[in-house]
């Protein structure tokens, strides 16, 4: 018998293609597969959107072995609790492994539908279908699933890519102004991470995308959607390249925790990181203020900065800490910095000191 070595090698890869469909028919070729490929499945969304579009409810309830679930809205719902129920309701229909979970609606919902499908008999089928910016254009792509913990946001979950990301703008036109603008935040990210010509095109067209026009919602969607399929298919695990899509969020993130993720959105804490990590940009990596100046200008045309709900400095501090980029027994914030638009680096030992500077001259910190 040929000798076993004491070390053995097992290459384990989760095959599977991730199909983003961007289109104003992402709706209706929804539909078609959904038909085509019978299996038992659950759609959860929720009750605003079962209200919103009623004809699609009903469609999607008229089809044999779909159940339409609906689910509360907001944060809270992305909780242990949440998942625990979710789960108990996938076993009351007696799923399987073959089953297939649709998340129809934003990213809170995303990430938690997502997790479940993760967890239910250790892995079932997962289709996105999209409705807000937010989720659209950044967190129904990539597999990222999460719930929130007493300890911080998203630090619970899995890397869970779906097997269909079903994007129709039509969803934009009809969403809340206040969603959109909250969404428009992750997009001006992106902008400044693809740089031109997608970033002079967003300035361009801030009129039609402010009256919704369905092409220039679509083209914005696509846009951003290939930019993060190259991303994350170049580092799905979040260790490297994947990091630059967390620009604007180390601060962002710690601002919203700061302020109990109530009286700011999320776009709006990321413009605010923007703007602080682009300051910071300007002095560790040699950004030109220009670009600082094109970013204030667009964050104008979408209606400004509401000055932050509250500041507590140490609070900050201790969220900064818990960011996930940060690595144990290292100096100073790691930090993904806009070189220019289009190219970013990933700084290792940004000094307290440079980031509280930079929040001081962003009008953060302003010694109350
Ligand atoms: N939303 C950032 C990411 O998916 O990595």
């Amino acid at each position: 018998m040929s000798a076993i070595p004491d070390v053995l090698e097992l290459h384990v890869h989760r095959h599977l293609v991730s199909h983003i469909v961007v289109g104003r028919d992402a709706w209706d070729r929804f539909l078609q597969r959904l038909t085509a490929e019978p299996t038992p499945t659950a759609v959860v969304t929720h009750p605003s959107i079962v209200e919103t579009f009623p004809d699609l409810a009903a469609t999607v309830r008229r089809l044999p072995d779909v159940h339409l679930l609906t689910w509360p809205e907001g944060e809270a719902t992305k909780s242990w609790d949440s998942l625990r129920d979710l789960l108990d309701e996938l076993f009351r229909l007696g799923f399987r492994r073959d089953a297939r979970l649709v998340a129809w609606g934003g990213g809170v919902l995303g990430d938690l539908v997502g997790l479940a499908a993760a967890l239910y008999m250790r892995g079932i089928h997962l289709w996105h279908v999209p409705t807000t910016l937010t989720a659209q254009t950044d967190s129904a792509i990539g597999g990222k699933t999460a719930v929130d913990t007493p300890f911080g946001k998203n630090l619970v979950g899995t890397f869970y890519p779906a097997e269909f990301v079903w994007v129709d703008p039509h969803f934009l036109m009809t969403l809340p102004e206040v969603a959109f603008r909250d969404g428009m935040g992750e997009v001006i990210k992106y902008a400044f991470l693809i740089g031109e010509p997608f970033l002079s095109w967003l300035e361009a067209s801030t009129a039609d995308l402010q009256r919704r026009d369905p092409e220039a919602l679509e083209t914005m969607a696509r846009t951003c959607a290939a930019y993060k399929v190259r991303v994350v298919q170049a580092d799905e695990q979040d260790w490297g390249m994947r990091q630059w899509l967390n620009l604007g969020h180390t601060v962002g993130h710690a601002l919203e925790a700061m302020a109990d993720y109530r009286g700011l959105t999320h776009g709006e804490a990321v413009l605010w990181g923007l703007v602080a990590e682009g300051l910071v940009a300007c002095r560790r990596v040699g950004l030109k203020t220009i670009y600082l100046d094109r970013l204030h200008r667009l964050i104008e045309a979408w209606g400004g900065l509401r000055p932050l709900p509250t500041w507590d400095e140490t609070r900050f501090w201790q969220a900064l800490e818990l960011d996930k980029k940060q690595r144990h027994g290292t100096v100073g914030f790691r930090l993904p910095l806009l070189v220019e638009p289009g190219r970013v680096e990933v700084v290792e030992d940004v000094s307290l000191d440079l980031l509280r500077q930079a929040l001081v001259e962003a009008g953060l910190i302003t010694g109350r």
